[in-house]
C-alpha cells in the first residue's frame, strides 16, 4: 500500500517538473515538408473558342484581315479570294491594307485587337519577326488568330494555325528546274532576284534554292532584293547587265520580278528564255502569258486562293476545335514546253 502511494507521488512530481521545464527547440530538420497552401483554382479555365461555341456559324465571324499590300498579281488574287469568299459564306470582313509598311501592319493589328466587333484576326505578315507582343495581346483580348500566306517566327501556341505554302520546297523545285534547263550548259551562273528580305517567302525560297543548287553546280553570281516588283526587277537586272552578260539563268522569287528581268534582257539585246533562261515563282496569268510568248521558261506555283481554308479554320477554332499548326497548300510547276500550256492557262483563276 505504502509502495503504491510512493510510486504515485513520484509520478505526480515528475509531471509537475516536466510542465515547468521549457519545451526544447527541435534541432533536427522536420522529416515532412510543411504543407503548401492549396493552389488557387482559377474561377474559369482559359476558354477555347468564342461565346457561340460549339454552334458558331460563319455569320458569327467578324474577321479583321491584315494584308501586306498590293504588290502584284499574286497579292491581288489573294485579296480577291478573301473578299469573294467572305461574301459567299456570309461572314463580315474588315480589310486592312498595310501598304507594305511593317509599322502600319503592326498598328493595324492593334486596331483589330481594340475593335470589340472583331473576333478573328488573319495575318499575312510582311516580315517574320516582331509579332510576339501583339499575339499575346490578341490572346489576352480573346481574339482568334490565323496566320495565312507567310509563316512567322513566334511560338505556335500564340496562334491557331498557319495556312500557306512550303516556300522552302518552292525554292528547291526552282533549283531542280534550273538544273534541268542548264543540263547541257558548261557554265551555270545564276542571278537571283529576291523579294522583300525580311519575309518568309524570300528567306525560305532562297534557302530551298541553296539546298539544291549544288546538285548541278549552280553558282549564284548576283543576288539582290527587287521587292517583288516589275520595275525594281528590271532596274536591278539592268544594273547587273551593265557590269557583265555572263549569266545563264535568272531565278526570280516571284513572277513580277521575272517579268522585269525579261524586259531588261530584251533591252540589252538578249533573248529571254533562249539566251538566258528565266524562272519565276507564283504562276500568275502574267507568267503564263510570258511562257506562251517564249520569254519565261518555268513558273513554280504558289497558291494564293487560301481564303476558303482560312475561314474554315477560323470557324473550327471559334467552335473550340484544336487545329494542326500548319496546313501546307498543294502546288505544281508549269513549263513553257508543256504542249497543253494554253489550255492550262485558260483554266486558271489568277
Ligand atoms: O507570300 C507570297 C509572295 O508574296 C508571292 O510570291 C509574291 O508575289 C507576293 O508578293
Amino acid at each position: 500500500m505504502f509502495r503504491a502511494k510512493f510510486l504515485a507521488l513520484i509520478v505526480i512530481l515528475s509531471m509537475i517538473l516536466a510542465a515547468c521545464t521549457p519545451a526544447a527547440t527541435p534541432t533536427a530538420a522536420p522529416t515532412e515538408k510543411p504543407k503548401a497552401e492549396p493552389t488557387a483554382v482559377p474561377a474559369e479555365l482559359p476558354k477555347k473558342g468564342l461565346a457561340c461555341a460549339p454552334k458558331c456559324e460563319y455569320k458569327d465571324l467578324v474577321v479583321g484581315f491584315l494584308q501586306t499590300g498590293s504588290e502584284g498579281g499574286w497579292r491581288a488574287a489573294n485579296t480577291a479570294s478573301f473578299k469573294e469568299t467572305a461574301e459567299q459564306l456570309g461572314l463580315t470582313l474588315k480589310f486592312y491594307d498595310s501598304q507594305n509598311d511593317l509599322a502600319k501592319e503592326v498598328a493595324g493589328f492593334q486596331q483589330f485587337i481594340q475593335d470589340p466587333q472583331v473576333n478573328v484576326i488573319v495575318l499575312s505578315a510582311l516580315e517574320t519577326t516582331g509579332w510576339e507582343q501583339v499575339l499575346k495581346d490578341a490572346a489576352a483580348a480573346g481574339k482568334i488568330v490565323v496566320i495565312q500566306d507567310r509563316r512567322i517566327d513566334a511560338p505556335d501556341t500564340l496562334f491557331e494555325t498557319y495556312i500557306g505554302a512550303d516556300f522552302v520546297e518552292e525554292g528547291r523545285k526552282s533549283a531542280d528546274e534550273i538544273c534541268a534547263l542548264l543540263k547541257n550548259s558548261a557554265k551555270k551562273n545564276v542571278w537571283e532576284l529576291v523579294g522583300n528580305v525580311g519575309s518568309s517567302a524570300a528567306k525560305d525560297r532562297g534557302q530551298g534554292f541553296r539546298e539544291k543548287m549544288a546538285d548541278c553546280g549552280i553558282t549564284i553570281t548576283n543576288s539582290q532584293t527587287a521587292n517583288w516588283s516589275i520595275t525594281e526587277g528590271k532596274q536591278v537586272t539592268e544594273a547587273w547587265l551593265k557590269e557583265s552578260k555572263d549569266v545563264q539563268a535568272i531565278f526570280a522569287q516571284n513572277d513580277e520580278m521575272g517579268l522585269g528581268a525579261i524586259e531588261a534582257l530584251k533591252e540589252a539585246g538578249l533573248k529571254p528564255g533562249v539566251d538566258v533562261y528565266v524562272l519565276s515563282v507564283d504562276a500568275t496569268a502574267g507568267a503564263f502569258k510570258a511562257m506562251l510568248a517564249g520569254t519565261l521558261n518555268v513558273t513554280v506555283e504558289c497558291n494564293p486562293l487560301l481564303a476558303p481554308q482560312v475561314y474554315e479554320a477560323a470557324l473550327k477554332a471559334a467552335n473550340g476545335e484544336t487545329l494542326p499548326k500548319w496546313v501546307a497548300s498543294q502546288e505544281g510547276v508549269f513549263r513553257a514546253t508543256d504542249p497543253n500550256l494554253k489550255q492550262i492557262a485558260d483554266g486558271r483563276k489568277y
